[in-house]
């Protein structure tokens, strides 16, 4: 850990739709800390990069916009530049940009900067991610690397959000047709975000791997919790 790392931080990392982000907000509540979603910052520079008119390939203009804007992430909500684009960070268009922003080394670090600046302020969070038992905070004090069957993953996104995240499919579709698309996503996702240079989707040293394909929400919560 950095000199000035705080004492107390979880680092969960795993692929898109494993169920990062509700097992960290549990985490967190249990343990009276705050969670941070540092894909919603790769997703904010994503953002950006499209309101600005730029490529999201071109590596030299994400990095400056990762430079310039202002990224705060707090209790959820997502702002940028001082504006409320929770919602927007979600959106198809970013969906289909943000790992080729993500994969960017200068727009991660940027980011890095600012999620270990997030924790210190805080003395400690849960954070998850991608990289963040490998790179962002290597000596966490628990890392858990979450994983799961592919198209669980995708199931569990459209019942999550009721939408396929790549086509804003209309309602009509079928449920198979959208969990087909979700999981064509996930997968083109993944793919970018486990074979790119700069900070791969990897099991940390020291990492848990838990599979929760066949678990409930409440017993990986528990697993976890049984980590600390
Ligand atoms: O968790 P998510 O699906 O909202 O993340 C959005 C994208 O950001 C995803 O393609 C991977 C990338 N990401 C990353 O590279 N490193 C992180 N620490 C978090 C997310």
């Amino acid at each position: 850990m950095t000199d000035d790392a705080p004492a107390r931080v979880i680092a969960i990392d795993g692929p898109a739709g494993s169920g990062k982000s509700t097992l960290a907000q549990a985490v967190a509540d249990r343990l009276g800390l705050e969670c941070l979603d540092t894909g919603a910052m790769y997703r904010a520079v994503a953002f950006a990069v499209l309101r600005a008119g730029g490529d999201p390939s071109d590596g030299d203009f994400a990095a400056a916009v990762a430079r310039t804007i202002d990224v705060s992430v707090d209790g959820g909500e997502v702002l940028v530049d001082g504006v409320d684009a929770t919602v927007e960070i979600r959106a198809p268009s970013v969906d289909r940009a943000v790992s080729l922003v993500a994969a960017n080394p200068a727009v991660r670090s940027e980011l890095v900067a600012l999620q270990r600046e997030w924790v210190r302020r805080r003395g400690g969070g849960v954070v998850e991610g991608r990289d963040i038992g490998t790179v962002v905070f290597p000596d966490a004090e628990v890392k858990v690397h979450l994983v799961a069957d592919a198209a669980v993953r995708a199931q569990r996104r459209v019942d999550q959000t009721g939408t396929a995240p790549t086509g804003g499919g209309p309602r009509g579709r079928t449920y198979d047709q959208e969990v087909e698309t979700v999981a064509e996503d996930i997968a083109r996702r993944d793919r970018i975000d486990s074979t790119r240079r700069a900070s791969p989707l990897l099991k940390a040293p020291g990492a848990v791997v838990i599979d929760t394909t066949e678990l409930t929400f409440e017993e990986t919560v528990e697993l976890v919790m049984g980590l600390l």
